[in-house]
Order: C-alpha cells, then sequence, then structure tokens
C-alpha cells in the first residue's frame, strides 16, 4: 500500500506546480530546493543571505540535473520589503515560508532585528500570498512555543510561556497566520521543527545549532563544550522528515488546514546520548575522537527537555518520518566529513 507521502509526490511529478521558498539560501530552504527540483517542480526562491550562502545554492545546482536547475529562478531579497514578497509570490502556487532569524541566543542579543525579520517579514508574506491567492502557504514554526509548559510529549494545543523573544516570534506567526484564516479567509499550515539536522546546517558562528558544532569540533579535534549537565533533552529531526512535512503540508486535504503541527520523529535524546552517537558515526566514517566532553553553564533561554507527540501530523498530513537520529546522522555523516574538514 503505498503512503500519502508517495502519493502526493506522484501527482506532484506527473503535474508539477510552482513554489515559492523562502530562506532558500539556508538549511532548510536549500533541502526542500534540493528536494522540489529533483521531482521537477518550478521553484523560485527569495534569500537576503543574512544567514544563508551562496555555497547551499550551488552545492544544489551540482546535486540536480542542467534541465532542473532551470526551473529555478532566484531573487535575492528581503521579507522586510512588502514589493520584494509581492514580486516572489507572484503567480506561485504554493508558498514554503522559511526566511527567519533563527537563534535563541541571537534574539536575546538583538530582539529588535530578530522581531522585524520574523514577525514583519512574517506579515508581509502572509499579506502578499493572500493578495496573490495562492493556494497554500505553509510556514517554519517552532518548539520553541512551547516555553515554559514541561508537561511531555508536547501536544499542539498545550503549549505554555515564551523563554526567549525568538519563541515570542514564533508564536506571534501562529497568531497572524490564525487571525488570516479568520479574518481573509486565508488558510495556512504552521508546522513547529523540533531540532532539525541534516546536510548543509551552518556549523559556523555563535548561533550555530548543537549537531553541525559539535561535529565540526570533533573533525577539527577540539573540545566538545556541553551546556549543563548533559542531561538536556531534545527530539533531533531528521532534514528529509522535514522536507516530508512541508510537501504534506503543502498539498493537505481541507480538514488539514489552519493547523499547526509538530515536526520531530517522537524521540527523546540527551546531549550525553548524543554525544555518543556522534562520535559513533564519526568513527565510522574514520574520523576518532576520544576527548570527553566538557561541560560549562545552561544556556538561557533554553527549555529542559523537548520530545513531540507527532499523532496529529500522522493523521492529518499523513507524516511518517522515516529516519531516526541514529539513522539521520549516518546519512548525514558523509557529508560531514567531506564539508567541514
Ligand atoms: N533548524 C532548526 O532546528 C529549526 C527549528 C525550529 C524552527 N526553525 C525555523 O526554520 C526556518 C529555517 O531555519 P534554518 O535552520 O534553515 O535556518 P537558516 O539560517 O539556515 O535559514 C534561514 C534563511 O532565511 C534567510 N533570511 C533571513 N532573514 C531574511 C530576510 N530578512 N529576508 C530574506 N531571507 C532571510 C537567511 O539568509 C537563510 O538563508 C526558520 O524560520 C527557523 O526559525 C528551524
Amino acid at each position: 500500500m503505498s503512503t500519502r507521502y508517495q502519493e502526493v509526490t506522484a501527482s506532484l511529478q506527473t503535474d508539477p506546480k510552482t513554489w515559492l521558498i523562502t530562506g532558500c539560501a539556508g538549511f532548510i530552504g536549500s533541502n526542500l530546493l534540493e528536494a522540489l527540483l529533483s521531482m521537477d517542480q518550478k521553484v523560485v526562491g527569495l534569500d537576503n543571505f543574512a544567514t544563508g550562502h551562496q555555497y547551499n545554492l550551488d552545492e544544489v545546482e551540482r546535486t540536480v540535473t542542467p534541465q532542473q536547475w532551470a526551473n529555478f529562478t532566484f531573487q535575492e531579497g528581503d521579507i522586510r520589503d512588502l514589493d520584494a514578497c509581492h514580486a516572489a509570490v507572484k503567480g506561485v502556487d504554493y508558498v514554503l515560508h522559511q526566511a527567519a532569524l533563527g537563534s535563541v541566543p541571537r534574539s536575546l542579543q538583538d530582539p529588535i532585528t530578530t522581531n522585524a525579520v520574523n514577525i514583519d517579514g512574517f506579515l508581509n508574506m502572509l499579506v502578499a500570498a493572500r493578495d496573490e491567492a495562492v493556494q497554500s502557504f505553509v510556514y517554519a514554526a517552532s518548539s520553541s512555543t512551547y516555553g515554559d509548559h514541561e508537561a511531555l510529549p508536547k501536544v499542539e494545543e498545550n503549549i505554555g510561556r515564551p523563554l526567549s523573544p525568538y519563541a515570542v516570534t514564533k508564536y506571534v506567526n501562529e497568531l497572524y497566520a490564525d487571525v488570516f484564516t479568520r479574518s481573509y479567509g486565508f488558510g495556512s499550515i504552521g508546522l513547529r521543527y523540533f531540532n532539525v539536522f541534516g546536510k548543509r546546517q551552518d556549523p559556523n558562528g555563535a548561533y550555530a545549532a548543537v549537531i553541525p558544532k559539535w561535529v565540526a569540533a570533533m573533525i577539527r579535534g577540539e573540545d566538545v563544550v556541553v551546556n549543563g549537565d548533559g542531561e538536556t533533552s531534545r527530539d533531533f529531526c531528521f532534514i528529509d522528515n522535514v522536507v516530508q512535512a512541508n510537501i504534506l503540508a503543502a498539498l493537505a486535504q481541507p480538514e488539514g488546514i489552519n493547523q499547526v503541527y509538530n515536526v520531530a520523529f517522537n524521540a527523546r535524546t540527551s546531549l550525553t546520548e548524543l554525544f555518543e552517537y556522534l562520535a559513533k558515526a564519526l568513527g565510522n566514517n574514520g574520523i576518532v575522537y576520544d576527548k570527553p566532553p566538557v561541560y560549562s553553564d545552561f544556556r538561557a533561554g533554553d527549555v529542559r527537555h523537548s520530545q513531540a507527540d507527532i499523532s496529529k501530523a500522522k493523521q492529518l498530513l499523513g507524516y511518517e518520518p522515516v529516519h531516526n537520529i541514529v539513522q539521520g546522522l549516518e546519512v548525514s555523516m558523509p557529508w560531514y566529513t567531506q564539508f567541514l574538514r
């Protein structure tokens, strides 16, 4: 029996669509781009290279065929500019809105810019998508919206108070999306990603995510610094699962629209376990890392434990994540070892 995802991708291949990916030069955006071009879709990309990179786009170009690459149009622009949003959305069937400034510490450092991009920019994209009457609008929400709500696993309806400016912005996105449904009948879907990882996730800079940061340190033989006691846990989600969720969401049935969904694997991995998985996966790729981790202070704004209930996405979208953390790391490691040396 075929899965909903197999049905959806087969229908897209027989009847290709035009997609807009905002943030297409970033980690998640460039993986969405690669997946959609590989399915012979037409894609428009919008990015201002704030945290994304031309080399991510170049890598996608090398991965797909020249004919598939010819289906991609890039518009360099800023989502804080409403005209740029309108220009990008024009003639598009589906929007996958990924552009934002990620990172809890960045938002604590500079809440004003995070607010401008993540809230003003989001609102511009909603307005542009509504005006151009796109068929669907899927946006990157965040597990940070659960804030100080301690119950596990996280269920979409039960959220706490945000713990950082970043979390506020992602929650405000959900409120705006909801009010656009009530006020203008413009439907959308929010995907609350839980700690996504995979190729092209940026290992550099003060705001790098834990997996690429640690892998880069291990490959270079440097210390791995654990914030806190190592028992902090996350529901790490491999990028292919996120790509699947976006495509399913864009083509959701009517009962699946105007909703937010957890996008994760539904497993909890502590930072100490993560350290062990990474060292083992690197070992399988010929790189031995035998230093113990270095423990330091807890990081402000971080939630202690995180694990998602993913039954809503399974039921309403047909989401079936295929890679758990160990399998995802196995797939990603050859890329890390090739590019992070
Ligand atoms: N990576 C995760 O674990 C995770 C978890 C939860 C939510 N998210 C959300 O997923 C989305 C993608 O995250 P990512 O990990 O790929 O981050 P990323 O930084 O790699 O990608 C974000 C992209 O958006 C672009 N961008 C930023 N500001 C822009 C602006 N003003 N105008 C146009 N483009 C702009 C950046 O240049 C970059 O290419 C973000 O909305 C993020 O908040 C990510």
